[in-house]
Formats: C-alpha cells, structure tokens, sequence
C-alpha cells in the first residue's frame, strides 16, 4: 500500500484527525495496511460525541428512582427444587461457560495474561488451568458437553492460546474456544484528538467486558451455542479462583423463573469497597460501578432522607450488596442484546496512556492525560424482563486476584483457596491443624478433577483423616 485511501483522509480532516497519518512517509507497507485498517474500523462521529460528554460523569440515576435491593429469601423446598432443575440443566448440557479474561491485570504487576498467574497454593497451577478443570470435572459428572469460551483481548490472545495449547486444552478438546474483544481509540482529554502507540499504530485498549456482546457475535459463537444445545450461559471473571461452576441452586433457580439474566451478590465488607452496587432502579436489578457511585452514597443508609441527613436509623446499608461479577444469561437475551449495537452505554474515564509526543518519541504523562471508553456487561442487567439474585459468601465463592499485595491479592486469594479446602475436609470428618487465628495451618488443595464440592471430597476420604504437612489432593 503507498496512497492513503481518499475517503479515509477526507474523512479524518472532517474530524480534525489527520495528524494520525503524519508518519505515514516513514511506515513500512505493513504497518500502512495496519493502520488504515485500525482507522477504518472508527466511528469518529461517535468518538466525537463521546468526547463532547466527557465532562458529565458517567450517568446514575436520580436517588428518586432508585431502591435497595431485597435480600433474597427463599424456603428449603424452593432450593430443594432449584438443585434439581440446575442438575437436570447440566445433564441435558443446556450450560455453557464464558470467561472473560482481556483485561491486562496492570495492578498485579504479572506481565502475562491474568489467567496464566500461577495461584494454586500447593500445585502451582494457573487460574486458566484451575477453572478449566472445574469445567472438565463438571463433564465428567454429569457426561454432558458443556462448552467453554474465553474472552481474550488483542494483549492476551495469542499468549492465552498458545498456553492452553501447551497443556492441550486442559483435557477440553475442541469444545474451549477463545474470542477475542475488541478495541477502541484512546482520546486527548482535552483536544479529542486520537492518541498514537507508534507513528503506525493508534492507542488502542479492550473495550471492556461489556465488548463480550459483539465479540460472541462477530466470532459467531451464538450459533456455536445453538449447534451444542446450550441455552444458558454461565459468566465469570478469570480473576476470582473461588468461583463455584457447579452451583446447581443459582443455575436452577435462573432457569426455573425463565429468567434472563442472574446474579451472585455478596454483603460488601465496608461501604467503600471497590466492587459494583447492586440496586432496583425502576424496580430493575441493576448495578452501579464503584467508581461511578458519589462518595456520600456509599454510606446511604435505608431510611436516609438524603445523603448526609439521616432519617429513623435502620442500620441498613442502601447500597449493602457488592458485585462477585458472577452471572447467568440466557443465551437468546444475550444475542438480541448483540444485535442491539448500543444496547448498553460507554462508561468513560479519564486515565494515563503514554503517547507519540511531537518529536517522535513515545511520552509518559505524569497526569491523567486521555479519555477511555469501556463497556461493561451488568449493564444488560436492567433490560432482562425476569431476573434472579443469590446471596453469597466471601469464603466460599470469593476471592479476586487484584493486586500484588494488601487486599484481593496474591496471599489473601491462596490462603481463601486453601481455608476452603481445610473447611471442605473438616466436613468431610479430616482433621486440619489451625493456627492460634483459626486459619489452616497448613497449604491445602483440593484439585477439581479430585473432588468440585465437599460431598464429593466425603466420598474419596477416610473420615478421622489427619493432615500434618502442606498436601494437594489430586
Ligand atoms: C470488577 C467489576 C466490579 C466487581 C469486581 C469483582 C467492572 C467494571 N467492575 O471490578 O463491579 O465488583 O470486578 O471482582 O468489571 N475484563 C475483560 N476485558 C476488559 C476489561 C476487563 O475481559 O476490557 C475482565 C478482566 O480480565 C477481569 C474482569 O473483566 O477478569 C474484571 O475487570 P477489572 O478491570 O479487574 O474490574 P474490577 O475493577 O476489578
């Protein structure tokens, strides 16, 4: 390629974006054909838009309309009768599994692909390997196909392939499938002018979880889902090794309400922890985002006449119930969503991204300096018709890895992984020395392929069992 296509620079000089071709002269034909393609797959009227609102925070609703969520109650024959329909759903092999695992784990400070971090505390194995084979355990026990789809992003695909490849397919075969989401341009926050990687390359970033609804779409994965006679998707985040897969009670209870979309919630462990709020907006389960809920909101209680005026003291957190970022959808929901382009918004945030400075070279900001765009998938909650919701416990089905240390970090998620094999084994009838703090004290683990549950675990061990040295049960 020599010629900058014409209607390709008409249009970038009606949106004062021309300077993206001002290294054109120095590219190879490569990197020419790379970067047309990457402009022409702008929508630059919507960028323009985008960049018009950026000073509006991203929108919430009016408090008028909004109410705390109900905790769930439920009787013992209506959990009874859940299990039994989430069972009757794995054996038909209605499930399917969606894991999205784009995002680039920058806080973590791993220079890989979030799902290869090594967390399994006596294995060593990856949260890639460790969700897989909850997927495969899961096949064998109900002798059902149960796909699995990851979503990568352009910084993790290729390396997210080859490593399930090494390890052929963790025993999945050709029913893993990887999708990768897509992108958008990063902006001057100021100037809404296109940021550049390289004279040949626009700043680019994944465009959120919430890109999962094209990207099923583009990669035809709906059809997949069809041919395989999955009906109901499974989604989760590649960050939480805690996730329970197997959950009959929550995949039941969404399937006996016909529902379109469920949700896992936990109590937050103080008002301010950064995970999204759930809430009715309207009467719809819907949440907002940590970062996008006002500071004086967190500590709303039920009751408050407004934020920072108390009414009759309830003691109840309006905004009590945080996000595990674990759902159900049916699949036809999701695919009407895909259809529907903007079904749900951009949420835009003001970040750092180092750029092609005016000399060439590449410049680290010491301030937040561009505009960023993501989706993000609990946005189709409130358009679901039927929806469901399940209480959770932080031991038992959470435990994100964020951070390199401190909270949701590399030692808090082994050692939830290991308190829940040393519970697991204790109602099995083993005995686990503790510390003088109650925790295991000794590394435990507890391989999906050995046992999914502590029923299962009960099966395959001696009860009176003692453990005294670090073991991995596989
Ligand atoms: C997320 C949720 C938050 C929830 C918390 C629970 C969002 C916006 N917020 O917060 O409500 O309480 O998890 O742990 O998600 N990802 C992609 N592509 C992207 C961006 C992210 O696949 O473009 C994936 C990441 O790989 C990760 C997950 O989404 O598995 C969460 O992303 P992250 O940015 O870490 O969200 P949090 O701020 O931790």
């Amino acid at each position: 390629m020599h010629e900058i296509p014409n209607d390709l620079r008409r249009r970038l000089e009606q949106f004062g974006q021309e300077h993206v071709l001002s290294g054109w002269e120095s590219l190879t034909v490569d990197e020419r054909r790379r970067l047309v393609d990457q402009l022409a797959a702008l929508d630059l009227e919507q960028l323009q838009r985008l960049h018009a609102g950026r000073h509006v925070k991203n929108s919430i609703p009016d408090l008028s309309r909004l109410a705390p969520l109900p905790r769930p109650a439920e009787s013992a024959a209506d959990l009874e009768r859940f299990r039994r329909v989430g069972d009757e759903a794995l054996r038909a092999g209605a499930v399917a599994y969606l894991v999205v695992a784009g995002g680039q784990g920058t806080r973590l400070g791993f220079d890989y692909p979030k799902g290869m971090y090594p967390i399994g505390p006596v294995s060593g194995k990856s949260l890639y390997q460790l969700h897989a084979e909850k997927v495969l355990a899961l096949r064998r026990r109900y002798q059902s196909a149960l796909p699995l789809l990851v979503m990568t992003s352009p910084a993790t695909h290729d390396e997210t392939v080859r490593f399930f490849g090494w390890y052929d397919q963790f025993g999945l075969g050709d029913t893993v499938r990887f999708f990768c989401q897509g992108t958008m341009p990063a902006l001057d926050f100021e100037t809404g002018k296109l940021l550049m990687d390289s004279p040949g390359s626009l700043g680019l970033s994944p465009d959120g979880h919430g890109g999962v609804l094209a990207a099923l779409r583009d990669a035809g994965l709906f059809d997949f889902l069809s041919e395989q006679g999955a009906r109901t998707i499974f989604y989760f985040q590649v960050d939480n090794p805690l996730t329970n897969l197997g959950d009959l009670q929550f995949l039941g209870r969404h399937v006996a309400h016909r529902a379109e979309a469920s949700s896992k919630i936990l109590p937050k462990k103080h008002p301010k922890e950064k995970m999204g709020n759930f809430v009715l907006v309207d009467g719809r389960c819907s949440i907002i985002e940590y970062s996008d809920l006002p500071d004086d909101w967190t500590t709303l209680q039920v009751g408050d006449q407004e934020p920072g005026v108390r009414g009759q003291e309830s003691g109840e957190l309006f905004f009590w119930g945080g996000n595990t970022a674990i759902h159900v959808f049916d699949v036809d929901f999701l695919r009407r969503m895909s259809e529907a382009g903007d079904a749900i918004p951009w949420h835009l945030a003001k970040k750092k991204a180092p750029f092609l400075g005016p000399g060439g070279q590449l410049v680290a900001p010491a301030q937040e300096n561009a505009l960023k765009f993501e989706k993000f998938i609990f946005d189709v909650l409130p358009l679901a018709e039927r929806w469901t919701v399940a209480a959770t416990e932080r031991a038992v089905e959470f435990a994100p890895l964020k951070n390199a240390s401190g909270d949701d970090s590399i030692d808090t998620a082994r050692s939830a992984l290991f308190d829940l094999a040393a519970t697991w084994l204790e109602q099995a009838g083993g005995v686990v020395p503790r510390d003088a703090h109650g925790k295991a004290a000794v590394p435990l683990e507890i391989s999906p392929l050995f046992a999914l549950d502590a029923d299962e675990l009960a099966a395959k061990i001696k009860r009176g069992l003692r453990i005294e040295e670090a073991t991995y049960f596989e």
